[in-house]
């Protein structure tokens, strides 16, 4: 047997085999992000799929945190209950679901929120045509709070664990970014005052959802833009994060400025263009001796094998592919080892954005415009 199809375990949750199907933002919550029959519906039909643990498209954990329409929210007491369904879906098809947490912060749609985006710093040159609102100390009290308020619930609806989003340039990682964040105060300057705001969510997640429950981060290794953030400064970043209390983080990079190093890149059509943020996924794994998620273009068996034999990660995370092919690991599962149907053109952002929930309009195989999941 493949060791991708190994069982093991983060904190006490149990894992079928070593594959995650990324955090993907749907489009199909309701407007106020309460969740819908058929967003639990999509998340069941992984969970059958074969996933071994499915993260939840972001949740934004307050209102002026949202980054899209349709996006799910999880900001009021008053979401569990749709939250609930979902959890029990995926149960009920014996999968594993962690909910991720999300503020947008700079990304945050004002269209959408009807409120100015926070953000670390109110101005930056070059990445917006409009001025942020730039977070005060109170303003950073009230998120970390927010953050841990949302923990709370998605334990209470049955979550499996929760995942911190801390990368793509959203809130947390534009915080911990030298580009992003040009404070004067003790939240700017040197990596530890850039990440102290990571840290105490962590610590306050830690604090709502107790020891035994497992809480994840998502991290940028880069941001895909000049003065980024250094690969230095990432690991730095994770031991201290490791050290705060998470149990596993999945090594992203990139944010929706950085073009062509976005977090989706497009085009890997070779095996040379898979898995393109290894060699951070591996030495942050070397420096923290916690379990490394790898994202980032992984496309075929055989390179998901290497990652994890070689030691460059413990869990193969995938998104686009699952879009597509929702049942890719039963069909690797079962022998048929071809490399996942996604042609990495990213066109799957297109019906999301349109209000017709997430589905892959290319389908290479079938010729066909398909929908996959719904
Ligand atoms: C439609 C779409 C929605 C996404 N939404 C999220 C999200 O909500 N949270 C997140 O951390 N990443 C999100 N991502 C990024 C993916 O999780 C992943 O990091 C990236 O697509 C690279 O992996 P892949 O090559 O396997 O697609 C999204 C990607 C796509 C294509």
């Amino acid at each position: 047997m493949s060791i991708l199809f190994e069982s093991t375990e983060i904190n006490g949750m149990t894992l079928a085999n070593r594959f995650v199907r990324s955090a993907t933002w749907e489009g199909m919550a309701a407007d106020d992000g309460t969740c819908t029959p058929k967003l639990a519906e999509l998340m069941g039909t992984l969970a059958g799929g074969g996933v071994g643990l499915i993260i939840t498209g972001h949740c934004y954990v307050r209102e002026d945190g949202k980054a899209t329409p349709r996006q799910l929210g999880i900001y009021d007491d008053s979401l569990v209950e749709g939250l609930k369904g979902m959890a029990e879906t995926v149960r009920g098809r014996g999968g594993k679901i962690v909910l991720q947490l999300a503020h947008a912060g700079f990304f945050a749609s004002e269209k959408v929120t009807g409120r100015m985006p926070l953000a670390p710093t109110g101005w930056v040159e070059g990445l917006s045509k409009a001025p942020r609102r730039e977070m005060t100390v109170d303003d950073i009290r009230e998120v970390v709070e927010d953050f841990g308020q949302a923990a709370r619930r998605a334990k209470k609806a049955g979550f499996d664990g929760v995942q911190i989003h801390a990368a793509h340039g959203y809130l947390l990682s534009q915080f911990l970014s030298p580009i992003f964040n040009k404070r004067l105060d003790e939240y700017g300057g040197n990596l530890q005052n850039r990440l102290s705001f990571i840290l105490e969510v962590v610590e306050r997640v830690r604090g709502a959802v107790g020891r035994n429950y497992p809480v994840l981060i998502k991290l940028n290794s880069e941001d895909g833009l000049e003065e980024g953030l250094t690969p230095e400064d990432f690991l730095e970043a994770a031991i201290l994060i490791r050290n705060a209390g998470v149990d596993a983080i999945e090594v992203s990079g990139g944010t929706l400025a950085s073009g062509k190093l976005s977090p989706s890149r497009t085009g890997i059509d070779t095996v040379e263009q898979e898995a393109y943020f290894r060699q951070a996924a591996r030495a942050a794994g070397e420096v923290t001796h916690l379990p490394v998620l790898l994202v980032g273009g992984i496309r075929s068996f055989e390179v998901a094998e290497k990652i994890v034999m070689g030691g460059s990660a413990d869990y193969i995370s995938m998104s686009r592919p699952f879009i597509r092919e929702p049942a890719l690991i039963n069909r690797w599962k079962a022998g048929d080892l071809r490399r996942a149907a996604c042609i990495s053109v990213n066109k799957c952002f297109g019906p999301a954005m349109k209000g017709e929930g997430l589905y892959c309009p290319v389908d290479r195989r079938g010729g066909e415009p398909k929908a996959s999941g719904t």
